[in-house]
Formats: C-alpha cells, structure tokens, sequence
C-alpha cells in the first residue's frame, strides 16, 4: 500500500555493500494499466491480481471509477465489472492522470467511442508532454477533442460513429498503437496500424486474450503492421500481472556494479520488446542468466533472473534497439558510467518526450557526476570509467522516477554518495524501491 503524505524527496545514496538475495519486483506497469482498462471495456466482471500498486496505476483506477466503472478490492484481488465497449459515463469532475503519459493516451482511445465529454490533465510533467502523437490519428477516426498547442488539458468528444483507418505511425510507440486499437474496437470495418518497428505488444497479446478480433505477428525487425475489426464485444478475464523488467532492471544493473553481488530477481516479464536491457548488458559482458522461464495465458513469457557482479565493458547500441529499451536508457547510461570504455547509444529522440527529457538528464547528471559525456545530434556517447564517477553531488531529476532511481544506484559506487531531489516520484512506479534495494545491501536514506 502506498502512504499517503509519505515524503522521500530527497534521497541520498551511498556506498553500498555486495547485494546478496532474493527479491520479487513490482508487477508491470504496462501490463496493470491495459488489465484495468481492457477489463472496463469487456463485458461482466474480470479478476486482476498482482495489480502494481502505484500512483500511476491508482490514477488509472481512479479515472476508470470517475468513467462510471465498478471496481473493488478483496484480498489484494481486483475485481472489474466491465461496462462494453461504449459503455463510459460523463464523469462530473475532470480526469487527472498524474504523471502517466500512458493513462492519458490510451484512456482517450479507448473512451472515444462512448458518447462522453471528459476534460483530462496531469501533473506540470504530463502537461509538457505531446498528445498530438494520438489526438492525429484519433480525430481521423471521427472522436474530437480540444485542447491547446496539443497538450493537457484536452477535452476529450466521444462519438458512436467511430471509422476504420489506415495509420503509418512515424514512430514506434506503444501508447500511440494501444489507443488507436482501442478506439479500432469500435470502428465499423478493419483498422491497421504501421509502425516502423514493433513496440511492446502486450496490447495485442492482451486484447486477443480478452477476445478482440485483432491480428499481429510482432515482427523481430522491419516494420510491423497490426490489424483490428471493430464490433466483437470483449469477454472478461483472469489476470496474474507479471512482474515489471523495467523496474527489474533497476536492481539487475545494481547487482552488475556492485561488487561481490549475487542476486535473484523472480517472476520478470521478459517480453520479447522489453527485454533489450538484458541483451545490451550480456552484450557488456554482465552475468545475466534467465531461469525457470514459462509462457502465461496471455503469451508473455515470465522467468527468474540471476545476476552476479561483472567488470563491463562498454557497447554500441543502434536505433532498432531504443523501443525495446526505451525506459532502461536512464539506467544503461549508469552502467556505461561505470563500464570499461565508450558506449554509445543511438536514435534516442523519443527521451526527450518522457517524464522529464531524459536525453539531457542523463548528460546532465552523469557530467555532474564526473563522468565525460556527448551528445550529437540524437545520440549519446558516454566515456565510462569507474575511477571517475566522483559523486559528492546534487541531481535534481525534474520529477522523474526512473532518472531518480538511476542516480541512487549510480550512488552505490560513487567516491562519495549522490544525493537526488524530486524522489516522491519513484512513487509512480516503484513505491518499495528504497526498502527493497536497502535489504538487497543497499544504502539510501532519506534527508529531511
Ligand atoms: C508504455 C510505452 C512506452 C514507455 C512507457 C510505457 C506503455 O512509451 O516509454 O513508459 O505502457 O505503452 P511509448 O509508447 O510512447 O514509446
């Protein structure tokens, strides 16, 4: 459960001892947020267990609630009673998605053919952010909305005319495929979607499961194409949300640097465009084994991690890998600190539209830190060098979880500890981040 008021803002992060230890991550974040909306869209009642208990997801739930939907709680099991595809209700205050840029764009999708009116904003983070990159492709599809210079807050007019597209993204996004699917669930004929190369595809996975007449085939490389027939209503389902890689990765890169470290990481969703971190450290020369793996009723494979400390090399890392890596970057960029030699990591533009921008908080903090770093045009170069990362700073990580908890970890090998500002964040994703690495060896502790 997360605490109300809790305040861990800012965070100091210190020598740490070898990890040692057994440890489970949070559930995906992807995985909960798509289990709570698919299941509002499907008709009669689905079970989610091992929902990620997180502000981004109880955003998530709230919204759902304030859309009319009935969902409860027993014994850490959710219960969702799905109202159809067109469902939504009107709800009499605006929708606020916090800082999850996930929340705010699939959710549009998916309500858009309800014949609702809801004003949806966010945090001063989520607010920056584009929603272009959906209101597009969505206003083809006959759902309006209005909203200035294409962000939050936008008003969201959903309509029972919902027509079929043909759409070839500029970019791999999954944010951007999920809710023009979702909306394609309503649309009279076939819809299809292009990417330039697959993005997660726990959306197409998800949604086969709950009975969408949908059609992919997740290519490895090249560009993929998913197809969606609207009219099947969705049959509610039963879901274990496996655990979270991109949280996973956090203490996989820790246990890589810290020296001495020995480590299981159970139950990780090791999703074929997720698992790009995993690649790129084995790549490093990490001790990175996949244990006990299995298939679950959704398609996604699941497995046990083990990591062992191994000195790492750095690696050159090309475009075709940033959408399965995409939120490990903050952390990749730590191990390269660290590594012996040049990293670089290209065609990393989207970074600049994350929580923060991600592109210059990586440079900005790892050259706080001591670490030499360049940029050219999109990508990034990092001279690693364990002798250099200095520590003894303050980074301030602009209210971004994933940046917040890379430097903590950079911390646990600095000269001198790394304290980071704006930690309530890690609140979004990873409510236990501190405890559990604190038990793993770690040592972070909050300044007041
Ligand atoms: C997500 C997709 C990714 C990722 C985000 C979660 C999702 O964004 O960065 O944290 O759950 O669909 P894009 O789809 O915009 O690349």
């Amino acid at each position: 459960m997360i605490k109300k008021n809790i305040n861990i803002n800012n965070l100091v992060s210190g020598k740490s001892r070898d990890l040692k230890g057994m440890v489970k991550p949070p559930a995906d974040k992807s995985i909960s947020h798509r289990a709570l909306l698919f299941s509002s869209l499907a008709i009669g009642k689905s079970e989610i267990s091992n929902l990620l208990n997180s502000e981004d997801v109880l955003n998530m739930l709230k919204a759902l609630k304030l859309l009319g939907i009935k969902i409860t709680k027993k014994n850490n099991v959710y219960y969702v009673i799905g109202s159809g595809l067109t469902g939504f209700k009107t709800p009499n205050k605006h929708v606020d998605c916090g800082n999850s840029g996930t929340l705010a764009r699939i959710l549009i999708g998916a309500i858009g053919g309800s014949e609702v009116f809801v004003t949806l904003t966010g945090d001063n983070s989520l607010r920056a952010r584009p929603m272009n990159r959906v209101m597009n492709p969505l206003r083809k599809m006959g759902i309006n909305f209005t909203s200035s210079n294409g962000l939050l807050p936008l008003i969201v007019y959903g309509t029972d005319e919902i027509l079929p597209i043909k759409y070839n993204s500029p970019i791999s996004s999954a944010q951007v495929k999920t809710s023009i699917l979702l909306a394609g669930l309503n649309a009279k004929g076939t819809s299809e979607i292009i990417e330039p190369y697959t993005s997660r595809d726990h959306s197409e996975n998800l949604l086969k499961y709950f009975g969408a007449d949908i059609k992919y085939n997740s290519k490895i490389s090249g560009k993929n194409k998913v197809l969606i027939t609207g009219g099947n209503n969705l049959k509610s389902c039963n879901i274990i949300v496996p655990g979270d890689i991109s949280s996973a990765a956090f203490i996989i890169v820790a246990a890589t640097i810290i020296p001495g470290s020995d480590i299981i990481v159970k139950n990780v969703g090791i999703n074929y465009f997720r698992k790009g971190i995993l690649e790129a450290l084995n790549k490093m020369g990490a001790k990175i084994r996949i244990e006990n793996q299995f298939i679950n009723n959704f398609n996604e494979p699941i497995a046990d991690i083990s990591v062992k400390y191994s000195k790492i090399k750095g690696i050159t890392l090309d475009s075709t890998y940033s959408s399965r890596l995409i939120d490990e970057y903050p952390i990749l960029a730590m191990a390269a600190a660290v590594a012996n030699g040049k990293s670089v990591f290209k065609g990393l533009s989207e970074l600049r539209h994350k929580e923060s921008d991600r592109f210059n908080g990586i440079i900005d903090g790892l050259t706080a830190s001591g670490i030499k770093v360049e940029a050219k045009n999109d990508d990034i170069i990092i001279y690693g060098n364990l002798s250099r990362v200095k520590g003894g700073v303050t980074i301030d990580c602009h209210y971004d979880h994933r940046i917040a908890m890379s430097f903590l970890i950079l911390g646990a090998v600095a000269e001198k500890p790394i304290k980071v500002v704006g930690c309530n964040s890690i609140l979004t994703s990873y409510p236990n981040f501190t405890s559990e690495l604190n038990n793993l060896g770690m040592n972070i502790r909050n300044e007041k």
